[in-house]
């Protein structure tokens, strides 16, 4: 049996850059994981059902269509068998306020052994999102991001209850990036 790993952050926090970096590691070693984006299930669902046409708009749908969408993703990636890192939201900021990433009827789905909160500074992350031109990034001052990092420990803390999984805090500081991508890598060998 495979294990399950969740990774999160909010937007920006740079969680692909560390994934990417913790595989890299790995697989010099001879370990394999299958890296999944939650965003993607949802967003490719979303697509050839014509709901919309970019992923940063995904926020903004109706949250019933955001909990179908994430539901089905749920259930798509519970089939996949051996190592798997989730690359996910612990909450999404939708314009109705903090909605639960993983609610209960997708844990129970997935089952991780493990949920990982990428983090740094309010002030790096804002700086991330202004200089990152590929995506449409939600424009918010850094107590913003501050309340929203918070909420995502406060709800990592429900989720561990809930499964029994156990929350491992990653920081990913500008030029640490090698530090992080190690942090990553010691919790999935
Ligand atoms: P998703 O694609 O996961 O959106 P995201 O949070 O914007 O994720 P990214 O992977 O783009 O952000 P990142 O912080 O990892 O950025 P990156 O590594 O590029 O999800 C899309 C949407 O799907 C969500 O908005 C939501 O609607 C939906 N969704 C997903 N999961 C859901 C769920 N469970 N429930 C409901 N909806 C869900 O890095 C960002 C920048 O930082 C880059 O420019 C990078 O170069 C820079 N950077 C990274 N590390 C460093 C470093 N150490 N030093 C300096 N710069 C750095």
């Amino acid at each position: 049996m495979g294990k399950k790993v969740i990774i999160t952050g909010v937007p920006g926090v740079g969680k692909t850059t560390v994934v990417n970096e913790a595989l890299k590691k790995l697989k010099e070693e001879g370990i394999e994981y299958q890296s999944i984006n939650f965003g993607t299930f949802m967003f490719d669902i979303a697509v050839q059902e014509n709901i919309v046409t970019d992923r940063d708009q995904m926020r903004s749908l109706d949250r019933a269509v955001q909990k179908k969408l994430q539901q089905r993703a749920g259930q798509a990636i519970a089939r996949i068998k051996g190592n798997v890192l989730i690359d996910t939201h612990a909450s999404v900021k939708t314009p109705k306020g903090y909605m639960a990433g993983l609610p209960e009827w997708v844990l129970r789905e997935i089952m991780p052994d493990i949920i990982v909160l990428v983090e740094t500074d309010d002030d790096q992350i804002l700086m991330r999102r202004m200089t990152d031109e590929s995506r449409s990034r939600d424009k918010e001052g850094a107590k913003a991001i501050a309340e929203h990092q918070q909420f995502n420990r406060s709800i990592a803390a429900a989720y561990a209850m809930l499964t029994g999984c156990t929350i491992k805090i990653v920081t990913n500081a500008d030029f640490l990036l090698d530090r992080a991508g190690q942090d990553l890598a010691d919790v999935l060998r």
